[in-house]
């Protein structure tokens, strides 16, 4: 008998990964295996292949280390991973589910996650042929994408978000996107392995382009939901809700909440980041079973720099911890 078996929480620990993702590797070489062994089944592993404002890449380690996510009653293997406001789906491409539904309500985001599922190489062609200069970038935004083929849209988009200022997703009140172009040195416009590494990942994921209520109705005791909706402002002047024309302001925060409170009653497993605002604690406290939990997040969305630094952010959870 061997003194000390493997465990997913030393894989989990040693490697910076999630639980969930530790176990199935303990599954894969056993009990008795060694922690090295581990290494082969971690890397590589694919990353957002667009930059999203609120992306949540960087706090991903934070929410692990206090212990908040994954829930420890999640099933990946019988249960649903629900993403309905995926943006750049950094939490999704950390979990790696091999069951779950991604959604966004931004249409051109959500046909750049379905050609690169479908058609990963004829993208990477096209991606090939970008070049980052000024007037060819404004040449490029200035195209109507009703004239553009799926393709071409999740090209388009694709170089936009690469060589646009700081990877933003602005659009004005007639929908067209107006970020100016960025100022980098070498952008990488096609990432071809992390692509086909994403392409691979989402080949049984449903990812639609719907509002996040439409995208979650099939969800059931035991799935696990993550909302990572627009922020509640911290202040007037901070307020960043456009990622696509639409608002989100008090009216939808509070529908969110009572979409929360449904899931709780439901059995589902809830995790919801939002700002540290009055307004949303006052939205959150006094639901039972339901933990109110600060976040470190330094955020680089706002364009004055010396707005920008360290700030919390609060992510809330129904579950045991
Ligand atoms: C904070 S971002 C999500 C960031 C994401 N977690 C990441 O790591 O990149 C919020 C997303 O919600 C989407 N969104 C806004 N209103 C929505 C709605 N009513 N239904 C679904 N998605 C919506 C936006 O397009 C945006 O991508």
């Amino acid at each position: 008998m061997p003194t000390s078996s493997l465990t997913a929480s030393s894989i989990a620990n040693i490697y910076d990964i999630n639980l969930i993702y530790a176990r199935q590797i303990l599954n894969s070489i056993g009990q008795d295996g060694k922690i090295e062994d581990a290494k082969k089944f971690i890397y590589p592993r694919p990353k957002p292949f667009v930059k999203w404002a609120g992306g949540k890449r960087q706090l991903l380690k934070q929410f692990r280390d206090l212990g908040l996510y994954p829930p420890e009653e999640f099933d990946p293997i019988t249960n649903m991973y629900y993403e309905p406001f995926v943006g750049g789906g950094a939490v999704f491409f950390d979990l790696l589910p091999k069951r779950a539904v991604l959604s966004d309500i931004n249409k051109e985001l959500v046909i750049t996650y379905n050609v690169i599922k479908n058609n990963v190489e004829e993208l990477i062609t096209l991606l090939k042929k970008h070049v980052y200069d000024n007037s060819y970038y404004l040449k490029i935004r200035s195209q109507n994408v009703n004239n553009l083929s799926d393709l071409e849209i999740a090209s388009r988009f694709i170089y936009l978000n690469r060589t646009g200022f700081n990877g933003l997703y602005r659009v004005n009140k007639k929908g067209e996107f107006n970020v100016p172009f960025g100022r980098y040195i070498n952008p990488v416009i096609c990432d071809e392995d992390n692509l086909r590494r994403v392409s691979a990942v989402l080949q049984n994921i449903t990812i639609t382009n719907q509002d996040y209520r439409e995208a979650i109705k099939s969800a059931k005791a035991g799935d696990f939901i993550y909302l990572d909706p627009p922020y509640y402002p911290i202040s007037p002047t901070s307020s960043f809700t456009a990622y696509t024309a639409e608002k989100f302001l008090e009216k939808e925060q509070i529908e969110l909440r009572n979409l929360f409170i449904e899931l709780n009653r439901g059995g589902c497993y809830v995790m919801l980041s939002n700002s540290d605002t009055t307004f949303i604690h006052s939205l959150y406290s006094g639901i039972e079973g339901v933990m109110i939990n600060k976040i470190n997040a330094s955020r680089a969305i706002n364009s004055k720099s010396s707005s920008r630094g360290k700030i919390n952010e609060l992510l809330i959870i129904n579950y045991k911890i």
